[in-house]
């Protein structure tokens, strides 16, 4: 079953960046206080780097956003060149006009981290809830670090990481070695993510190809975590001609 999920399917991910680009340049523009929901991995790099030229082109300023990550690795401080934390700092906050108190990332050192992820729904609670939330998604389905078998309701919460989500990020774009990767990190839920009032999930490259058909083709199932989103109301795949390759026509 398809569900809800609208799919578009493009050229090149360069295509998917400017799609998904233009999406969060369009939110900000109607509504200058948006509530922004970020996530990390190859695939929105991209997309940020066109965020932050179209922020420029167009003077569409961040100034009053405010912003959710997905996740963060437990063990992990935000100095750390592999923490989610310096990746976004690197990657998108510093190029664009977002207040460094208004992006949140969830704190990987924290000392309780029940605490600190309770804290975190709160907060989102606080502003109103997530508008647009960018996600990408594991070649197991996953979503932020949601691996299978996560409830469609779970929270924000500490998690454990799967043998096939630690091989993928140790892959060299990421870690250099499985041994490197935390075995834990402090996610976002699926209920949190499916509480924002739009999603949208980019996928490019065939490795990504299975997941993307069982997520928008097979059963409604905590099995593939992504397909956890077919009822959302507004949830919207951009994707390229590989991860596209394997559903149904
Ligand atoms: C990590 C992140 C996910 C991300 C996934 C895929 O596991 N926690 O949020 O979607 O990697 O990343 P990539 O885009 O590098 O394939």
């Amino acid at each position: 079953m398809a569900g809800n999920i609208k799919v578009v399917v493009c050229k090149s991910s360069d295509e998917v960046a400017q799609k998904a680009a233009g999406m969060f340049i369009e939110q900000v523009r109607n509504k200058p206080t948006s509530v922004l929901g970020f996530a990390t991995g190859s695939t929105p790099e991209k997309t940020y780097a066109e965020i932050a030229k179209l922020s420029k082109a167009e003077k569409v300023s961040f100034a009053k956003t405010i912003s959710f990550n997905l996740d963060e690795y437990w063990g992990l401080d935000g100095d750390h060149d592999q923490s989610y934390r310096f990746f976004m700092n690197d990657k998108l906050f510093k190029s664009i006009d977002i207040r460094p108190w208004n992006a949140h990332v969830l704190n990987g050192k924290a000392k309780f981290p029940e605490v600190e992820c309770r804290a975190y729904e709160d907060q989102i609670l606080s502003v109103g809830g997530v508008d647009l939330w960018v996600l990408g998604i594991g070649n197991n389905g996953h979503i932020a670090f949601n691996e299978p078998g996560s409830p469609v309701d779970s929270r924000t919460r500490l998690v454990s990481l799967t043998q096939s989500t630690i091989d993928a990020n140790s892959d060299g774009r990421f870690f250099k070695d499985p041994a490197e990767v935390p075995r834990c990190a402090l996610s976002t839920g699926i209920g949190t993510i499916r509480d924002a009032r739009r999603l949208v999930l980019l996928a490019t490259g065939a490795k990504k190809a299975d997941a993307i058909a069982k997520a928008v083709d097979g059963a409604f199932t905590p099995d593939v975590p992504a397909s956890l989103l077919q009822d959302h109301p507004d949830c919207t795949f951009i994707l390229d001609a590989d991860a596209a390759s394997k559903l149904k026509k």
